[in-house]
């Protein structure tokens, strides 16, 4: 029998990126990544028996259509619970991503999911085991498990057992990240199709997993350090490779717009002038910065609308 069950999780932004897939079935990654959870950002889910006999999926007060890719995502993981049972189920999404920021929220609605579905069907699991669920759903979710800072372990297993993530026990607490949102449109390929048509395509994807991999070890130890000045430029460079990896697939694959390109050239001439932020860029426009709250308020002058997120300390 089912039962209603609720939970929230973490939207997350990688500082070194989980770019690739060594197995589609099972989402495993081609390399490691390292992200920081958002506080007050995430998605809440609730997960029940359905009264009407048939899957609903609700997104942020909105019944899905059947057909939306979002609806039929979902319940394609429902299914990994389910079974082959006849289950019908309600799912209830909630946000709290505002949308001006434009960021993802296939991590956290994944994990939360993962979550809730583990509840709905009374299963007794560790972090540890919802975050190897969550990857299924989204790689990036198997990060959104935890809050603070987190590493997704590639791993080594064909059946990806050891493909989920480890909560890092880093605390940075003057950590900030600002979000200057470019664009707010949806965007016209997802991060999953962008990656596949990258590793099938790009001469420069080769390079890429050896190179993440050791960008993860240099960003985890600089976060150890609380060294921005170490972190930052290989937070910047890992993003940047990411693209250009995806510049470089043919046909050409380019998240980044004109706007992108103003708000990283404003920070690199900061920079240029003493500013010790550093920009992340997804599949998407928008640039994330991370830099410590003693630059906040030069950031906040040099970019007036970014919305600055505190991450969360409170483990
Ligand atoms: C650029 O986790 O959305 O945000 O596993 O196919 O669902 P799927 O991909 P997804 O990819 C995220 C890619 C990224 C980098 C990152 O978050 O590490």
């Amino acid at each position: 029998d089912i039962r209603a069950a609720e939970a929230y999780a973490p939207s997350n932004i990688a500082l070194s990126k989980y770019w690739g897939k060594r197995d589609a079935a099972r989402n495993l990654p081609l390399n490691s990544s390292v992200s920081i959870s958002l506080a007050n950002w995430g998605s809440h889910t609730r997960v029940e028996g359905s009264g009407t006999g048939h899957d609903e999926v609700h997104h942020n007060g909105t019944l899905l259509d059947p057909g939306d890719a979002f609806a039929r995502r979902a319940l394609a993981f429902a299914d990994l619970f389910r079974g082959g049972r006849h289950l019908p189920l309600r799912i209830t999404t909630q946000n709290s991503i505002p949308t001006a920021a434009g960021l993802a929220s296939s991590a956290s609605g994944f994990a939360a999911l993962t979550r809730a579905l583990a509840g709905a069907f009374g299963l007794d699991l560790d972090d540890t085991d919802l975050s190897r669920i969550a990857r299924i759903g989204s790689g990036s979710a198997a990060r959104s498990i935890w809050h603070g800072f987190v590493r997704w372990n590639r791993g080594e297993a064909e059946d990806g057992h050891d493909s989920h993530g480890v909560p890092l026990d880093l605390r940075w607490p003057g950590f900030r990240i600002a979000i200057v949102a470019v664009d707010k449109g949806p965007k016209p390929f997802s991060s999953r199709d962008g990656m596949n048509h990258t590793v099938e395509t790009s001469p420069l994807f080769p390079p890429w997993p050896a190179q993440a991999e050791a960008d993860c070890r240099v960003i985890e130890d600089a976060i150890a350090a609380r060294d921005m000045a170490a972190l930052g430029p290989r937070v910047e460079a890992n993003a940047l490779a990411m693209h250009a990896t995806m510049m470089a697939a043919r046909p050409p694959l380019c998240y980044l717009t004109g706007g992108s390109w103003q708000v990283l050239e404003r920070l690199w001439q900061a920079r240029a002038d003493g500013l010790a932020a550093f920009a992340t860029m997804d599949a998407g426009p928008n640039v994330k910065l991370i830099f410590e709250e003693s630059s906040a308020a030069d950031v906040l002058y040099l970019f007036p609308d970014a919305s600055l997120i505190a991450p969360f300390e409170g483990r």
